[in-house]
């Protein structure tokens, strides 16, 4: 099968805009599942089995990310899969975030018509920028009273520093809601029954009443048309207009990512951009999960395949173990169960159970010959000191902690001077998943205290003025978990301070492995 049928894509959106009853809605067309709210079942049925992930039910947030893929056909362009990768919505998880968004192709914006763009929605949005990831809006929730439509588009507009170029036009909404209309068809979706919902009515060459008419038709003119150069340079994004609820919107959203979302991306590796047409199987780990089973302390390494033709069984070498692996049991993300995958294509992702061996960031590829990059550890904004209770346990709390930043939980460093383990996160929650570990799957007690630090910077340069460094500044000093050294700063002035005294080092935010 040719790699254009693939498009891998996530949706990113503030938490509440839909994106649940949206991924639902989706893989609902695509024949994945057969009722809506099977999502949240499998998830709450996934969750009951990890301790740790109580936390998500207390809080009632998502704090893991998963894959779905679902298959459509389509009358002009085939068979298209889709890999649709679930990003969490809180905003303590940026860094996992950040990652899955390494890995995608395009992105779904999901926004609520009642709030326009929040924070998170930007945030994200800035980091899919970034990459110059191409976006699609959807404008949610429709059905009840929201913006005015051009109030919304200029939003995005302004707001972003983007082209809006609006596909659709909603004629009313809330109480005045009378469905949807395609630019493309010039037919308009029209509500039904009493759940006043999107079942499957069109009228072809519909009149609109009046006072809809002249505002349909001054945003179809007064926005650029769509360009698929622009949306792909990640310059314009098409705006959808909907309800994930109501089904309006949703065939017409999966069209068009079939149509416009770019098929698999080369990806950068140093210099050089890995080609999907390449023959050999490349990809790279952006994301590392324990197993839900806390019996069996296995993981699950999500890979990305960049390029080549998966076949099970294959030998591929990780980047940092540095001997091939056989690779037997992978798995593929269908929405109804997990399917244990045959073949996997550039643009698929298969999840690779292991022992730990596989890291957020590693390269997998057979000839060992190229590393991906792009896929950054964040300086943490949280430092804590870990405080065993049971002072006995030395040995399993460093295995655990280990194992958890190796996972990409938790950041882990070791000071020079002083025994105790400093653990850095980007946010607060990040903490309760790691004492909530330690004690489930460790059977690890311990306590977090203040660290007197602010924040971290890797610490590069010529070795003779590093060790010059280090014989000054050890009590602020620790290594990371690769032995790298890391400057521990009292606050961001701090790191400035230190920049001015050793200009011919460099105090690194971020860090590649
Ligand atoms: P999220 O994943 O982005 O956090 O949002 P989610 O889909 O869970 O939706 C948040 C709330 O908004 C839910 O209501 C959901 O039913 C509602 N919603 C989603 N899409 C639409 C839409 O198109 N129209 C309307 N009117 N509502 C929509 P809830 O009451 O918070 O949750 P629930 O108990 O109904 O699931």
């Amino acid at each position: 099968m040719s790699t254009n049928s693939r498009r891998t894509f996530a949706i990113i959106s503030h938490p509440d805009a839909g994106k649940t009853t949206l991924t639902e809605k989706l893989l609902l067309q695509g024949g994945a599942i057969h009722l809506a709210g099977e999502v949240k079942a499998r998830g709450a049925a996934r969750r009951a089995r990890s301790d740790w992930m109580k936390i998500e039910q207390q809080r009632g947030i998502s704090v893991t990310s998963s894959v779905m893929t679902f298959e459509r056909a389509f009358d002009d362009l085939g068979d298209v899969t889709f890999n649709l990768l679930d990003t969490p919505g809180h905003e303590d998880f940026s860094e996992d975030t950040y990652r899955t968004l390494t890995a995608v192709d395009s992105a779904i914006m999901v926004i609520d018509a009642a709030k326009g763009i929040e924070p998170q929605t930007r945030k994200l949005f800035e980091v899919c920028r970034l990459r110059s990831v191409p976006i699609i809006t959807f404008v949610n929730k429709v059905d009840r009273e929201g913006r005015p439509v051009f109030e919304l588009l200029d939003e995005i507009a302004d707001m972003l520093a983007l082209d809006v170029s609006p596909q659709m036009f909603p004629v009313g909404m809330g109480g005045e809601f009378e469905g949807i209309l395609d630019y493309a068809t010039g037919s308009i979706a029209r509500p039904e029954g009493p759940s006043k919902e999107f079942l499957g009515k069109r009228d072809a060459n519909a009149v609109l009443p009046e006072q809809f008419a002249e505002n349909a038709e001054l945003a179809q003119i007064g926005y650029p048309e769509f360009d698929l150069e622009a949306y792909r340079s990640g310059d314009l994004t098409p705006v959808y207009f909907g309800s994930a609820l109501k089904n309006f919107g949703v065939t017409e959203l999966i069209e068009a990512i079939a149509k416009y979302a770019p098929p698999p991306r080369p990806q950068p590796a140093g210099d050089e951009h890995i080609s999907p047409e390449r023959d050999e199987v490349t990809g790279f780990i952006f994301k590392v999960q324990a197993n839900m089973d806390p019996n069996h302390r296995d993981r699950i390494a999500f890979m990305r395949q960049v390029s080549g033709t998966f076949k099970r069984g294959m030998k591929l070498t990780p980047s940092g173990l540095g001997k091939p692996i056989a690779i037997h049991s992978p798995i593929l993300f269908f929405a109804q169960d997990r399917e244990i995958a045959d073949t996997a294509e550039a643009g698929d992702i298969i999840g690779i159970p292991n022992h730990g061996t596989l890291r957020v960031g590693d390269t997998l590829s057979e000839t060992n010959t190229l590393r991906f990059t792009g896929l950054p550890n964040f300086a943490p904004e949280i430092l804590r000191r870990v405080r065993l209770k049971d002072p006995t346990k030395t040995k399993q709390l460093r295995k655990a902690l280990d194992d958890l930043s190796e996972e990409g939980v938790i950041q882990v460093f070791y000071p020079e001077l002083g025994a105790q383990h400093i653990v850095g996160v980007v946010g607060q929650l990040q903490l309760e998943v790691l004492i909530s570990r330690l004690s489930a799957e460790y059977k690890v007690e311990a306590a977090l205290e203040a660290a007197p630090f602010a924040t971290a910077r890797w610490v590069k340069g010529p070795q003779e003025l590093l060790d010059q460094f280090e014989s000054f500044n050890r009590a602020n000093l620790a290594k990371d978990r690769d032995g790298d050294l890391v400057f521990m700063a009292k606050s961001p002035w701090d790191v400035g301070y230190q920049e001015e005294k050793n200009p011919d080092l460099t105090f690194s935010a971020t860090k590649e492995r």
